[in-house]
């Protein structure tokens, strides 16, 4: 019996060798979390998002050859942010997630941080926009862009238009709050006033109050800021009902308020809004040419990409970068160094960039005018600020740990 058992013991060790060219050979498997909002009130811009995942993989799967790269989807249902840590907490410590990306809302964002520094897992933000966010963890970095990239140059432009007065209108929630301070700041050290300030709900908002206030102070500008998606409809939609345009109250936006798939549903806005973003579909850059082509190849001719998608497919594209400069082998620390340096020359949004110092993006902001083009409302861009550093960071220094 005892022969028996060592014999048996030594055919598993001869089999258990046998097997280790093999197991070897065997295709590494990277694990990635990933945490949108699939339902509730973003679920139109998510889908956006969704898209140019699947986009991105199809286009480059065979990159990675025997690396098998699992996504694992999980619907955090908007600003929610005990579901986010409680769907991220399970993707860490069941699935063991090499990886975590998506999130749309900052609230979402802020509440996995801690996990991600805890765990040592590497999160790419692909849409949270608040600056402070990326301070929450080392394991963040951030692939879109901050409300602070566009309100502050955004609040420049307007004072050199030599519009002296201004009126915010934001969703009362952390990037709302960013827009507003971001505009307010560069507009009134350019010599503007900022003359009423109003914060709007982020559930269930209903717009027209606080346009009819704004309508009825006659501001000479209005800023504004809504969470994107069918938000930014309904916000548009108040914007031109209620005649502002007509009562002269020039609106300057954030691309928030503005994406790209939604313009159709808005009905007639007055063209010659302006607005600021990293992306419009419009751009005619070669390569927003090619992905606009791919997009209506894979989804349909009536199909846009927007800025949220832009900054899914470029979220991607990082994570594609770190898997493959690994060989699948996820390292978070080596992924970290690895993320901080990726650049992409050629983003459908234009060149960008990683700064190593925030671990937050660098990329142009393009300023853009509300157009009817082939009859169609357009972002048509006309000017460019290249190379956009978030301005948050240099006038928030972190306080030295003592
Ligand atoms: C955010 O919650 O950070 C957020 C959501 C939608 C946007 C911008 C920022 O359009």
């Amino acid at each position: 019996m005892r022969k028996l058992k060592s014999l048996l013991g030594l055919s598993c060790l001869a089999g258990a060798m046998l097997a280790l060219p093999l197991a070897a050979k065997a295709a590494e498997t990277v694990k990635v979390g990933l945490i949108l909002s699939y339902s509730g009130q973003a679920a139109a811009s998510v889908e956006e998002m969704d898209k140019a995942i699947r986009l991105y993989v199809k286009q480059h799967e065979s990159e990675l050859g025997d690396i098998k790269l699992e996504l694992i989807r999980r619907d955090d249902t908007g600003p929610n942010p005990d579901m986010a840590r409680r769907l991220a907490q399970e993707l860490i410590t069941r699935d063991k997630v090499n990886l975590l990306t998506g999130f749309y809302f900052t609230p979402n964002i802020n509440a996995v941080a801690p996990l991600a520094t805890e765990a040592k897992v590497p999160v790419v933000i692909m849409n949270a926009a608040t600056s402070s966010s990326i301070r929450l963890s080392p394991y963040l970095v951030r692939v879109s862009f901050t409300e602070w990239q566009q309100g502050y140059p955004l609040g420049q432009w307007a004072a050199k238009q030599g519009m002296k007065n201004a009126y915010t209108a934001v969703t009362d929630y952390a990037p709302g709050h960013d827009v507003e301070a971001s505009f307010s700041k560069a507009f009134s050290d350019a010599g503007g006033k900022i003359v009423g300030q109003v914060r709007m709900p982020l559930k269930n908002p209903d717009y027209i109050p606080f346009l009819q206030r704004i309508k009825d102070e006659k501001p000479e500008a209005l800023l504004m800021f809504v969470p994107g998606s069918k938000d930014a409809t309904a916000v548009m939609k108040a914007y031109s009902e209620l005649g502002l345009q007509q009562a002269g109250i020039h609106l300057v936006a954030t691309q928030d308020c503005v994406p790209d798939d939604e313009l159709p549903n808005m009905g007639d806005v007055a063209p010659g809004v302006v607005t600021i973003g990293n992306y419009s579909v419009s751009a005619t850059r070669p390569a927003n040419v090619a992905f606009v082509a791919a997009w209506k190849k894979e989804y349909g001719p009536d199909s846009v990409p927007n800025f949220f998608a832009v900054g899914a497919y470029d979220g991607m594209a990082a994570i594609f970068d770190v898997v493959k400069a690994q060989k699948g082998k996820i390292d978070p620390d080596k992924t970290m160094e690895l993320l901080k340096h990726w650049k992409n020359d050629n983003s459908p949004r234009g060149p960008i960039m990683i700064d190593p110092e925030t671990r937050d993006i660098v990329q142009n902001m393009y300023l853009r005018r509300l157009e009817k083009v082939n009859g169609k409302l357009a972002n048509v861009e006309f000017e460019t600020i290249p190379m956009v550093h978030d301005m948050w960071p240099k006038l928030n220094p972190e306080t030295p740990a003592h």
